[in-house]
Protein backbone atom coordinates (compact mmCIF):
# COMPACT_ATOMS: atom_id res chain seq x y z
CA UNK A 1 0.00 0.00 0.00
CA UNK A 2 1.33 3.56 -1.13
CA UNK A 3 0.97 6.19 0.96
CA UNK A 4 2.35 8.67 4.23
CA UNK A 5 2.52 7.92 7.61
CA UNK A 6 0.07 9.84 9.58
CA UNK A 7 2.67 11.84 11.98
CA UNK A 8 2.24 15.43 13.45
CA UNK A 9 4.40 17.75 15.43
CA UNK A 10 3.82 21.03 16.76
CA UNK A 11 5.94 24.11 15.96
CA UNK A 12 6.54 25.26 19.44
CA UNK A 13 7.37 28.65 20.51
CA UNK A 14 5.01 31.64 20.31
CA UNK A 15 2.73 29.70 17.73
CA UNK A 16 1.98 27.10 20.52
CA UNK A 17 1.91 30.08 22.70
CA UNK A 18 -0.64 31.37 20.65
CA UNK A 19 -2.62 28.60 19.96
CA UNK A 20 -2.74 27.48 23.39
CA UNK A 21 -4.22 31.27 24.11
CA UNK A 22 -6.89 30.30 21.65
CA UNK A 23 -7.84 26.85 23.55
CA UNK A 24 -6.76 27.16 27.25
CA UNK A 25 -8.96 24.47 27.61
CA UNK A 26 -6.55 21.78 26.24
CA UNK A 27 -3.42 22.44 28.75
CA UNK A 28 -5.73 22.54 31.90
CA UNK A 29 -7.36 18.78 31.34
CA UNK A 30 -5.96 16.43 33.63
CA UNK A 31 -3.39 14.78 31.68
CA UNK A 32 -1.06 12.38 33.20
CA UNK A 33 -3.63 11.09 35.54
CA UNK A 34 -4.43 7.94 34.03
CA UNK A 35 -3.78 4.73 36.35
CA UNK A 36 -2.94 2.10 33.73
CA UNK A 37 -1.58 -0.53 36.78
CA UNK A 38 -4.70 -2.78 35.90
CA UNK A 39 -4.53 -2.34 32.45
CA UNK A 40 -3.17 -5.17 30.53
CA UNK A 41 -0.87 -5.39 27.32
CA UNK A 42 -3.65 -6.03 25.23
CA UNK A 43 -5.97 -3.02 26.26
CA UNK A 44 -3.17 -0.31 26.39
CA UNK A 45 -2.51 -1.58 22.72
CA UNK A 46 -5.69 -1.10 21.97
CA UNK A 47 -6.34 2.30 23.48
CA UNK A 48 -3.35 3.10 21.63
CA UNK A 49 -4.93 2.22 18.16
CA UNK A 50 -8.03 3.63 19.07
CA UNK A 51 -6.99 7.53 20.40
CA UNK A 52 -4.59 7.31 16.85
CA UNK A 53 -7.75 6.27 14.88
CA UNK A 54 -9.70 8.83 16.22
CA UNK A 55 -7.16 11.79 15.53
CA UNK A 56 -6.82 10.67 12.45
CA UNK A 57 -10.44 10.95 11.98
CA UNK A 58 -10.30 14.22 13.10
CA UNK A 59 -7.85 15.10 10.72
CA UNK A 60 -10.21 13.95 8.33
CA UNK A 61 -12.59 16.26 9.27
CA UNK A 62 -10.53 19.18 9.39
CA UNK A 63 -10.04 18.87 5.72
CA UNK A 64 -13.69 18.36 5.20
CA UNK A 65 -14.37 21.29 6.84
CA UNK A 66 -11.57 23.40 5.27
CA UNK A 67 -12.88 22.06 1.93
CA UNK A 68 -16.33 23.22 2.56
CA UNK A 69 -15.56 26.63 4.17
CA UNK A 70 -13.68 27.24 0.82
CA UNK A 71 -17.02 25.92 -1.19
CA UNK A 72 -18.81 28.71 1.39
CA UNK A 73 -16.99 31.69 0.44
CA UNK A 74 -17.07 30.54 -3.13
CA UNK A 75 -20.71 30.44 -3.14
CA UNK A 76 -20.93 33.58 -1.38
CA UNK A 77 -23.05 32.42 1.57
CA UNK A 78 -24.49 34.53 4.38
CA UNK A 79 -21.03 35.78 5.54
CA UNK A 80 -21.97 35.20 9.46
CA UNK A 81 -22.79 31.78 8.51
CA UNK A 82 -19.61 31.62 6.93
CA UNK A 83 -17.55 33.05 10.11
CA UNK A 84 -19.70 30.24 11.96
CA UNK A 85 -17.95 27.43 9.66
CA UNK A 86 -14.45 29.62 9.50
CA UNK A 87 -14.24 27.90 13.51
CA UNK A 88 -14.53 24.83 12.55
CA UNK A 89 -11.31 23.60 11.26
CA UNK A 90 -9.68 24.96 14.51
CA UNK A 91 -12.10 23.06 16.13
CA UNK A 92 -10.48 20.03 14.17
CA UNK A 93 -7.27 20.54 14.85
CA UNK A 94 -7.67 21.00 18.55
CA UNK A 95 -10.08 17.47 18.21
CA UNK A 96 -6.61 16.02 16.42
CA UNK A 97 -4.87 16.88 19.20
CA UNK A 98 -6.60 15.77 22.01
CA UNK A 99 -6.59 12.20 20.46
CA UNK A 100 -3.20 12.36 19.95
CA UNK A 101 -2.34 12.92 23.36
CA UNK A 102 -4.52 10.22 24.72
CA UNK A 103 -3.12 7.84 22.64
CA UNK A 104 0.29 9.01 24.16
CA UNK A 105 -1.32 8.66 27.83
CA UNK A 106 -1.38 4.96 26.83
CA UNK A 107 2.39 4.97 25.54
CA UNK A 108 1.94 6.45 22.03
CA UNK A 109 0.43 6.66 18.60
CA UNK A 110 0.26 3.63 16.69
CA UNK A 111 0.81 3.31 12.22
CA UNK A 112 -1.64 4.77 10.11
CA UNK A 113 -0.50 4.90 6.64
CA UNK A 114 -2.97 7.50 3.97
CA UNK A 115 -3.04 9.10 0.95
CA UNK A 116 -3.19 12.87 1.79
CA UNK A 117 -4.60 14.03 -1.17
CA UNK A 118 -7.66 11.35 -0.76
CA UNK A 119 -8.68 11.74 2.64
CA UNK A 120 -12.10 13.07 1.69
CA UNK A 121 -14.23 12.83 -1.84
CA UNK A 122 -14.16 16.70 -2.82
CA UNK A 123 -16.60 17.89 -5.05
CA UNK A 124 -17.53 17.59 -8.63
CA UNK A 125 -16.03 20.25 -10.42
CA UNK A 126 -19.25 20.54 -12.99
CA UNK A 127 -21.55 21.49 -10.48
CA UNK A 128 -22.26 25.13 -9.79
CA UNK A 129 -20.76 26.78 -6.26
CA UNK A 130 -24.00 26.57 -4.55
CA UNK A 131 -24.68 22.80 -5.45
CA UNK A 132 -20.75 22.44 -4.67
CA UNK A 133 -21.17 23.47 -1.10
CA UNK A 134 -24.70 21.74 -0.81
CA UNK A 135 -23.22 18.56 -1.74
CA UNK A 136 -20.28 18.90 0.55
CA UNK A 137 -22.34 20.49 3.87
CA UNK A 138 -25.34 17.41 3.06
CA UNK A 139 -21.85 15.02 3.57
CA UNK A 140 -19.73 16.42 5.76
CA UNK A 141 -21.99 17.66 8.21
CA UNK A 142 -25.69 16.76 7.65
CA UNK A 143 -24.51 13.31 7.86
CA UNK A 144 -21.26 12.81 9.07
CA UNK A 145 -21.01 15.47 11.74
CA UNK A 146 -24.71 14.73 12.83
CA UNK A 147 -24.40 11.66 13.81
CA UNK A 148 -21.61 12.00 15.25
CA UNK A 149 -23.06 14.22 18.10
CA UNK A 150 -25.24 11.30 20.11
CA UNK A 151 -22.56 8.98 19.57
CA UNK A 152 -20.21 11.41 21.34
CA UNK A 153 -22.53 12.63 23.72
CA UNK A 154 -23.29 8.87 24.90
CA UNK A 155 -19.20 7.79 25.21
CA UNK A 156 -18.80 10.75 26.84
CA UNK A 157 -21.61 10.07 29.55
CA UNK A 158 -20.11 6.86 30.29
CA UNK A 159 -16.82 7.65 30.45
CA UNK A 160 -15.91 7.94 34.32
CA UNK A 161 -11.78 9.13 34.36
CA UNK A 162 -11.78 12.82 34.47
CA UNK A 163 -9.22 12.60 31.89
CA UNK A 164 -11.40 11.14 29.08
CA UNK A 165 -14.44 12.87 30.14
CA UNK A 166 -12.95 16.11 29.84
CA UNK A 167 -11.26 15.17 26.30
CA UNK A 168 -14.70 14.03 25.27
CA UNK A 169 -16.30 16.45 26.66
CA UNK A 170 -14.51 19.23 24.85
CA UNK A 171 -14.96 17.51 21.40
CA UNK A 172 -18.89 17.23 22.45
CA UNK A 173 -19.20 20.87 22.85
CA UNK A 174 -17.45 21.59 19.54
CA UNK A 175 -19.20 19.02 17.50
CA UNK A 176 -22.95 20.32 18.77
CA UNK A 177 -22.36 23.65 16.93
CA UNK A 178 -20.64 21.71 13.66
CA UNK A 179 -24.11 19.48 13.48
CA UNK A 180 -26.27 22.25 13.71
CA UNK A 181 -24.48 24.15 11.16
CA UNK A 182 -25.65 21.64 8.45
CA UNK A 183 -29.47 22.21 8.68
CA UNK A 184 -29.28 26.16 9.39
CA UNK A 185 -27.28 25.87 5.76
CA UNK A 186 -29.96 23.58 3.99
CA UNK A 187 -33.19 26.22 5.53
CA UNK A 188 -30.50 29.02 3.82
CA UNK A 189 -30.32 26.99 0.91
CA UNK A 190 -32.87 25.20 0.28
CA UNK A 191 -35.30 27.80 -1.37
CA UNK A 192 -32.21 27.89 -3.76
CA UNK A 193 -32.37 24.60 -4.85
CA UNK A 194 -34.61 22.87 -7.31
CA UNK A 195 -36.46 19.77 -6.74
CA UNK A 196 -34.27 18.00 -9.07
CA UNK A 197 -30.91 19.20 -7.48
CA UNK A 198 -32.46 18.28 -4.24
CA UNK A 199 -32.13 14.69 -5.25
CA UNK A 200 -29.80 15.14 -6.37
CA UNK A 201 -28.10 16.30 -2.98
CA UNK A 202 -29.92 12.84 -1.59
CA UNK A 203 -27.70 11.00 -4.07
CA UNK A 204 -24.98 12.08 -2.23
CA UNK A 205 -26.54 11.96 0.81
CA UNK A 206 -26.97 8.29 0.40
CA UNK A 207 -23.55 7.64 -0.10
CA UNK A 208 -22.04 8.82 3.02
CA UNK A 209 -25.33 7.14 5.04
CA UNK A 210 -24.49 3.90 3.33
CA UNK A 211 -20.48 4.21 4.13
CA UNK A 212 -21.27 4.52 7.55
CA UNK A 213 -23.91 1.74 7.89
CA UNK A 214 -20.66 -0.22 6.17
CA UNK A 215 -18.47 1.17 9.09
CA UNK A 216 -21.43 -0.31 11.76
CA UNK A 217 -21.54 -3.85 10.12
CA UNK A 218 -17.79 -4.64 10.14
CA UNK A 219 -18.12 -3.01 14.00
CA UNK A 220 -20.96 -5.24 14.43
CA UNK A 221 -19.36 -8.43 13.01
CA UNK A 222 -16.68 -7.55 15.95
CA UNK A 223 -19.01 -7.60 18.33
CA UNK A 224 -17.95 -9.87 20.61
CA UNK A 225 -14.26 -9.70 20.40
CA UNK A 226 -12.74 -9.01 24.14
CA UNK A 227 -13.41 -5.74 25.33
CA UNK A 228 -11.53 -4.17 28.16
CA UNK A 229 -14.45 -3.56 31.08
CA UNK A 230 -12.48 -0.87 32.98
CA UNK A 231 -13.81 1.99 32.28
CA UNK A 232 -10.37 4.10 32.50
CA UNK A 233 -10.73 3.49 28.30
CA UNK A 234 -13.67 5.16 28.08
CA UNK A 235 -15.79 3.22 25.27
CA UNK A 236 -19.34 2.30 25.26
CA UNK A 237 -20.24 -1.53 24.49
CA UNK A 238 -20.69 -2.30 20.98
CA UNK A 239 -24.30 -3.30 21.04
CA UNK A 240 -25.30 -0.08 22.11
CA UNK A 241 -23.39 1.77 20.59
CA UNK A 242 -24.82 0.05 17.28
CA UNK A 243 -28.35 0.54 18.51
CA UNK A 244 -28.02 4.45 19.03
CA UNK A 245 -26.84 4.99 15.86
CA UNK A 246 -29.00 2.67 14.08
CA UNK A 247 -31.95 4.86 15.84
CA UNK A 248 -30.26 8.21 15.37
CA UNK A 249 -29.44 8.01 12.02
CA UNK A 250 -33.35 7.86 11.54
CA UNK A 251 -34.19 10.80 13.81
CA UNK A 252 -31.28 13.21 13.65
CA UNK A 253 -30.19 12.93 9.83
CA UNK A 254 -32.51 11.11 7.70
CA UNK A 255 -35.81 12.63 9.01
CA UNK A 256 -34.44 16.00 9.04
CA UNK A 257 -33.12 15.91 5.32
CA UNK A 258 -36.51 14.59 4.16
CA UNK A 259 -38.25 17.25 6.09
CA UNK A 260 -36.30 19.74 3.82
CA UNK A 261 -37.40 18.12 0.43
CA UNK A 262 -33.60 15.83 0.41
CA UNK A 263 -35.50 12.67 -0.26
CA UNK A 264 -33.60 9.53 1.09
CA UNK A 265 -33.25 5.69 -0.55
CA UNK A 266 -35.44 3.77 0.08
CA UNK A 267 -33.48 1.09 0.48
CA UNK A 268 -31.90 2.48 3.41
CA UNK A 269 -34.84 1.45 5.69
CA UNK A 270 -34.00 -1.89 5.26
CA UNK A 271 -30.12 -1.19 6.42
CA UNK A 272 -31.01 -2.50 9.62
CA UNK A 273 -27.48 -4.02 11.24
CA UNK A 274 -29.17 -7.93 11.63
CA UNK A 275 -29.99 -7.43 15.89
CA UNK A 276 -27.98 -4.37 16.81
CA UNK A 277 -31.82 -3.58 18.52
CA UNK A 278 -31.91 -6.44 20.53
CA UNK A 279 -28.46 -6.20 21.99
FE1 LIG B 1 -14.06 16.80 15.56
FE1 LIG C 1 -16.62 18.32 13.73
Amino acid sequence: MSGELFELELLGGATEQRFRRMRPEVEAMPWGTLDLSRVTEEQRIAARKAWTGSAYQEHRTGAACALTLQALIEARAPLDLIAVASRFPLDEMVHVELCARMAMEFGGGTEIIHDPKAMVVGCDASLDPLMQVADLVVRFFCVGEAISIPLLRATWHVAKHPLPKAVLGRIVKDEAAHGVFGFTFLDWACSRLSDEEKARLGVSADLAIRFLFDQWLDLHARRDEPRPEDDVLGWMQTGAYLDLANRSMQTLVIDPLEARGIPISAQLSEFRLPDAAAE
